[in-house]
């Protein structure tokens, strides 16, 4: 019942709460973090319209933008202008269309916004902003694709004798103003000038390199290119430009032979501006550059690793060397699709992230024993350092405390010719024994999980008396483990652990009072880090890595909360794109390789569920224009899965609800095939609400044959899988999960009875998870949503197993394809071919833990956190399974494309509650909080709501209080 319900109109004159307290410096805002196409700066895009975005930052409460104007010149001063938007009266400050005169390839332009507030204060942003376009259409001016036509190289790329190299010098001969390099590798490339590795200058000044460049793409559609500005890399005279490329994703181990044998190839475009005025450009052609395979890297692959001979560097890169024993190069004609601008983020060494071992064990040979191959034996064991001296026939062990995903960074002083092995693992065997499944000696490293990746690293010293420096480049590993062997004594002085992976700026925190559940917070962000890598991955360890769409389609919400992902998405849709099957089927893999799993149900669907999600979180109408056609196709393909007496049937059934402890029959398989037919007609049906500009439009009356198409069926969903009685013929845990997610039930007495059954399923398992990939990704969502808050709760916090602590109690630093996929009591999991220790699917809970535990959700009719809907569930279960405990605090913080949105929440022994709660400018928000029915003491920082600045509306009910809020900082408390 409402007791009070008060609309602040005074509050609504803002120029009011200057008044309390506040001076004229917090009445300011700044405008921040300029971005277009969703990046800082970028360099070498090729959109005829881009986006702008800008961020409004203010600790006053209830400001908010009333009007903007975006000023795009082609100098820095802004004199020269080819767009002003003039002031436009709109809160908009995400995504805001360019719309001046056509954009010029190869071009600077800067930019800069003025904003109003609603006091009427104007401010300009101060960053320097700029973008930068590509080639856009002004082509490759006849260059070519090289490969290195070596008639002594082996077929297979991945297994070649020396990788291909290229090189050419040229004379520029006047002061050079600008110059950009264009540039991409049919594999993965490496790219020098005058011996300098190429790289782009951040906002911090810093000169930054990609790796692993150009990135994962579907290479029978697309290619990208990348821009790097290189004016500081040449001079006037002569200049050597030179390049490396390995197999990477196109011909490596990891294309599993999508394009067949292809050969390596590079293909790049220098355009120089001279101070005079004049331009000139350099492209590649076989009849002026110069090919080799006899370099340092004798072999390179993202599966089976590196290997390099320090003994063969030379001066190849630099200006002056002697190429008369180089080759010329022929043209690569094995690439049939089209060069597009690189879409960012781009895949970087993440230097905060790097690990330094946390012990090394050095071991020689191992003792066997009755139960298995025994334990190695240790000559040492050391700490707190990387240093360390080993011999040859002994073996080190490094262990760097984090399961992480790049490669090893050392240095190493010996002889030369001395040749060091590395090998990578994600853990160790534990006893050696046969009977907890171990590979090998107690102590070693556990390999076999990688099955055919050999995941290695060789390394031939030169032999430098000062000590020599190594990271690979051309492979990554998923490992938390390197052991290290030598043919003869060496000093390794270093070894640290670099973190390679797509650079998604982490704005979000989540802490709370339960130590566990911080542990499994941080092994969620390691499972994202490690499988964001160019494309979302299901693992980066073993012989996949590869972009199965299921795994993001149960993560990818949940990855949106830990980090900006607008960008990355907006790129892996076009993977999804390029792979889509003539008759409309998504692949189940993308970039689509590894055969032919496609269409297959709770797989494919991510085609649907990512663009939903991308716009929803950042706001990116964008996205659904985009891949809309290539939906429709995707569910027009669906319509003609009619058999079985059935219309509605869905995708293939090859997953179902993979690695399910209840089982994943077929029939279970079909049901969530129709279900995920529903949900996908439900999400389209909303996708086409947004695109509406106007009612009876074609979005419009798209959206009403979504709707219908989703009760068609629901109706036969009824017909097939409800009993009389309202109950489902399926029975297990994620059958009832999805026909609540859905509304599948015919009624409300249906529903609850449905609620109470998936209650008494979850509590007769012991409150443990019943539930595989689908059912994992929606339960404690689903279950809050149905009022079941404390089930939500209690599965959270179960520490038997399969529960989500259960592999954090077995030690695991990252989330884990197997709850057991290793447990303390009987060893590895004995399913050696499908056990991952890095596989994030399972890390979909933290959707659960920023959506309802922290309660921060975006508002799907004002979507990108522009209106934001707060809604905590504090832990406030009276009774719990033994052994758990109650969680008393949450702070988590989300970085929006709007600004910082922070909800913490703490309760003290009396169940009073104190919420931090935090808005930013240019936003609202609709609060819930819950309350006790005698808890009646309700203020915000000490004063009553009705008093309190930026409270626009509230009223206070038997279990919840409803807050409207404007921008600010807020420190509510419910006593009784
Ligand atoms: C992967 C999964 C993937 C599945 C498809 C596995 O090998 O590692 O995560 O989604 O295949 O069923």
């Amino acid at each position: 019942m409402k007791k009070v319900l008060l609309v602040l109109a005074s509050l609504l004159c803002f120029s009011t709460f200057t008044t309390r307290g506040e001076t004229n410096a917090t009445k300011s805002f700044t405008i921040s973090d300029l971005r277009v196409e969703y990046l800082k700066n970028p360099i070498g895009i090729d959109v005829a319209a881009p986006r702008f975005s800008w961020k409004m930052e203010s600790d006053r409460r209830g400001i908010s933008q009333t009007g903007y104007q975006i000023i795009v010149s082609t100098d820095k001063q802004g004199k020269n202008i080819v767009w002003d938007s003039e002031k436009t009266a709109s809160d908009l400050s995400v995504h805001i269309i360019y719309k001046g005169i056509a954009l010029q390839p190869s071009t600077r332009y800067y930019w800069k916004v003025n904003v109003w507030d609603n006091d009427g204060n104007k401010k300009t942003s101060r960053e320097t902003a700029f973008f930068e376009t590509g080639l856009m259409n002004s082509g490759w001016n006849g260059a070519k694709w090289i490969k290195c036509n070596d008639t002594d190289a082996p077929e297979n790329e991945s297994q070649t004798d020396g990788i291909p190299m290229f090189r050419t010098e040229c004379m520029l001969d006047k002061e050079i103003k600008s110059a950009r390099i264009y540039s991409s590798a049919l594999g993965v490339y490496d790219l020098f000038i005058n011996g300098n590795r190429v790289g782009n200058t951040n906002a911090d000044g810093k000169l930054c390199f990609d790796e692993l460049k150009p990135g994962w793409t579907n290479y029978s559609k697309t290619v990208f290119y990348n821009t790097y500005d290189i004016t500081s890399f040449l001079s006037k005279g002569n200049n050597a430009i030179a390049a490396l490329v390995s197999s990477g994703w196109w011909a490596g181990h990891v294309a599993h032979g999508e394009y067949g044998s292809p050969a390596l190839g590079f293909i790049a475009k220098l355009y120089i501006v001279y101070k005079d005025g004049t331009t000139e450009t350099i492209v590649t052609h076989p009849e002026s550059w110069k090919t080799s395979r006899e370099g340092a890297i004798r072999m390179a692959d993202i599966y089976t690793g590196e290997d390099y001979d320090a003994r063969r560097e030379s001066e190849w890169k630099k200006v002056g060397f002697d190429d008369s024993n180089w080759h010329k190069p022929t043209e690569n004609k094995d690439f049939k699709g089209t060069i597009k601008a690189f879409i960012g983020p781009n895949v970087q060494v993440r230097k905060e992230l790097e690990q330094t071992p946390v012990s090394i064990t050095k071991y020689n040979g191992h003792t066997p024993d009755e139960k298995g191959y025994g334990m190695v034996n240790v000559i040492e064991e050391r700490k707190g350092t990387d240093r360390l001296t080993l011999d040859k026939g002994d073996t080190a062990v490094y262990d760097l405390g984090q399961n992480m995903v790049g490669w090893v960074k050392f240095k190493v002083k010996g002889n030369a010719g001395t040749r060091l092995t590395i090998r990578f693992a994600e853990s160790l065997n534990d006893d050696g024994s046969f009977a907890r499944v171990n590979d090998g000696p107690g102590g070693s490293l556990y390999r076999i999980i990688l099955r055919s990746a050999a995941a290695t690293l060789s390394y031939t010293l030169k032999g430098d008396k000062d000590g020599e420096e190594f990271r690979p480049t051309m492979t990554f590993f998923g490992f938390r483990y390197c052991d290290v062997v030598t043919t003869e004594q060496v000093e390794i002085e270093s070894m640290k652990g670099e973190v390679v992976g797509t650079v998604a700026e982490e704005g979000s925190s989540f802490t709370t009072s339960h130590a566990r559940v911080n542990q499994l917070y941080k092994n969620i962000m390691w499972g994202q880090r490690g499988n964001f890598l160019s494309v979302p991955t299901d693992c980066p360890q073993r012989d996949e890595r590869l972009g199965w769409t299921g795994d993001i389609l149960a993560f990818g919400r949940a990855a949106t909360y830990n980090a900006d992902l607008a960008g990355f998405f907006h790129k892996w849709m076009g993977d999804v794109r390029d792979g889509q099957r003539e008759d409309g089927a998504y692949y189940d893999l993308a970039p689509r390789v590894w055969g032919n799993e496609v269409g297959n149900a709770a797989w494919a669907e991510a085609g649907i569920v990512i663009p939903w999600t991308t716009y929803l979180m950042y706001g990116d109408r964008g996205i659904l224009e985009e891949n809309y056609a290539s939906m429709e196709r995707f569910m027009e393909q669906r319509s003609t899965q009619v058999f079985d007496g059935y219309k509605y049937n869905g995708g293939g059934i090859t997953h179902g609800d993979w690695l399910s402890p209840e089982g994943n029959e077929p029939d279970k398989k079909r049901y969530i095939a129709v279900c995920f037919y529903a949900y996908s007609a439900r999400l389209m049906e909303k996708m086409s609400q947004a695109l509406s500009r106007k009612a009876g439009d074609a979005y419009d009356s798209k959206a009403k044959s979504y709707k219908e198409l989703y009760e068609n069926i629901k109706a036969e969903f009824q017909a097939r899988y409800v009993n009389p009685d309202g109950s489902l013929k399926q029975k297990g845990q994620t059958a009832y999960l999805l026909a609540l997610k859905l509304h599948l039930f015919p009624d409300e007495k249906a529903q609850s009875d449905g609620i109470r059954y998936l209650n008494h399923l979850i509590k007769t398992n012991g409150d443990r998870l019943g539930t595989g990939f689908v059912g994992t990704a929606i339960i404690n969502q689903t279950l809050t949503d149905a009022g079941s808050i404390h089930t939500a709760y209690n599965l959270l916090l179960q520490r038997n197993n399969p529960s989500w602590l259960y592999s954090v109690d077995q030690g695991a630093t990252t989330i884990w394809e197997r709850w057991d996929g290793y447990t303390k009591e009987k060893g590895f999991h004995p399913a050696t071919t499908m056990n991952s220790f890095n596989h994030y699917a399972y890390g979909a809970v933290s959707e659960w833990m920023y959506r309802y535990m922290a309660g921060i959700n975006p508002d799907e009719n004002n979507p990108g956190f522009k209106h934001i809907i707060l809604t905590p569930y504090p832990d406030n279960r009276i009774s719990f399974p033994a052994g758990q405990e109650r969680i008393t605090s949450v702070d988590a913080t989300y970085h929006s494309y709007y600004g910082k949105i922070r909800s913490a929440w703490k309760s003290d022994a009396n169940g009073n509650m104190e919420y931090r709660i935090v808005i930013p400018a240019n936003t609202t928000a609709s609060v819930t909080l819950p309350k006790e029915r005698n808890q009646n003491e309700i203020a915000e920082n000490n004063v009553p709501l009705d008093k309190a600045k930026g409270v626009v509306s509230y009223s206070i009910e038997e279990q919840h209080i409803h807050i409207e809020l404007q921008s600010g900082s807020y420190v509510f408390t419910v006593k009784e």
